[in-house]
């Protein structure tokens, strides 16, 4: 039976991880997959977590089967950190959580969902978007189309465009959005422009599908869920996405939800009892550890302190090697203009470098960036900083 299998395209992200890891070079860089690491290059375990697990060792008592839609305790948690403690669509009970397996988990189930309960309806997804989104949706069965997003000549929002291409997209339709931290660009709508956009999806009846991966790297837990809120003022139906991979740096543990906000509590369970039935079908029930990790540090006043603390480090971490980069590269005498990055939030950015550069830095310099060209800005160390700089500059 094998014999004719072709081997398959490596990913265009976690590939890139796999031939960074066999890489010898002792002074390779890895800003491909977004993955968090501090000034020494490590990815490190958050003590708010450390803690956490020391807690559930002592206390988890059974190993036995989560509900379908995972922890009750965590999915409260869920929509307290997504909409804020007392907000209306948690007070009238108009969400639903179900714990999924990452937001990689929690899209392919929202896809699942999609395309069975309303057929025909196409997704429609940012150009650019995360290079998973559209294999999640179309291994779904679903269509996915574009909207416009980023204007190349500013390598910021093009929000006319956004705008002018939401016009076209049929009533009934989905459209994918970024909470916060635009995966791959860093570039994000003001809240301003999200109650625009609220209205536009409201007037023309586009059902909303916010992936919301990176709260809290952007200017903070509360300040990212603007949008987020700004929408939910104009749109009463959603699905969200969430994950807790970046966030609590819960990579490995796949530790996700997908929240369903309905006009009221019956249709927020009518549209969960469809859901469940998608998750059963493709794993059942959700792995417990991450969410019970995130669980108790959110339950607990002081661990949820010391958790947004380490949360403002990450931000700040990120933040500085973002104006870092740009001033080294304008020492080094590179003349092209990369300020931008400075605007843009989150762990990555639209470098501009061309796919021949991406390969040229990568073979040439041991340095790995995804080939579209977008930057993991949290791979960034001041030490790594200077002959990253240099390859660019040579290869520019
Ligand atoms: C990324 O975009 O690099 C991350 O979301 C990790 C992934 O799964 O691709």
């Amino acid at each position: 039976m094998f014999e004719n299998v072709q081997t398959a395209p490596a990913d265009p992200i976690l590939g890139l991880t796999e031939l960074f890891k066999a890489d010898p070079n002792p002074d390779k860089i890895n800003l491909s997959v977004g993955v968090y690491q501090d000034a020494t290059g490590k990815t490190p375990v958050l003590k708010t977590v450390k803690e956490a697990e020391k807690r559930i060792l002592e206390q988890e008592n059974s190993k036995g089967y989560l509900p379908m839609t995972g922890e009750p305790v965590y999915c409260a948690q869920v929509q307290e950190l997504l909409f804020g403690e007392g907000h209306e669509i948690i007070t009238s009970k108009r969400a639903a959580t179900a714990q999924c397996p990452g937001g990689t988990g929690a899209l392919r189930v929202a896809g699942d969902y999609l395309v069975k309960l309303h057929p025909g309806a196409k997704i429609w997804l940012s150009n650019p978007t995360w290079a998973n989104h559209n294999t999640i949706f179309e291994a779904a069965g679903l269509t996915c189309e574009k909207y416009s997003y980023r204007d190349p000549q500013t390598n910021g929002l093009d929000f006319t465009a956004m705008c002018e291409s939401i016009k076209t997209i049929p009533s009934g339709d989905i459209i994918l959005l970024h909470g916060c931290c635009h995966n791959p660009t860093g570039i994000d709508p003001t809240p301003e422009q999200w109650a625009q956009l609220g209205d536009l999806l409201a007037e023309r009846g586009i059902l909303p599908l916010v992936d919301f991966a990176y709260q809290g790297l952007a200017d903070g837990v509360e300040e990212d869920r603007a949008g987020l809120l700004e929408l939910t003022k104009k749109v009463k139906q959603m699905l969200i996405c969430s994950s807790f991979s970046k966030n609590f740096g819960l990579y490995r543990e796949r530790t996700g939800a997908l929240t369903v906000v309905a006009d009221n509590p019956d249709q927020a369970g009518t549209v969960m009892s469809q859901v469940k039935l998608r998750i059963r079908y493709n794993y059942s029930n959700p792995p417990s550890h991450g969410g019970q990790i995130v669980a108790v540090v959110l339950s607990d006043k002081q661990l949820r302190a010391q958790w947004l603390e380490e949360v403002a480090d990450i931000r700040n971490r990120i933040n500085e090697m973002r104006h870092l980069f740009v001033k080294t590269l304008k020492e080094k005498g590179v003349t092209q203009d990369f300020s931008s990055i400075i605007e843009q939030r989150g762990m990555f950015s639209f470098s501009g470098l061309t796919k021949e550069q991406v390969d040229r830095l990568r073979e040439e310099y041991s340095i790995y960036i995804v080939g579209s060209g977008r930057i993991n800005v949290a791979g960034m160390t001041p030490s790594n900083m200077d002959r990253l700089c240099e390859a660019i500059k040579a290869v520019l």
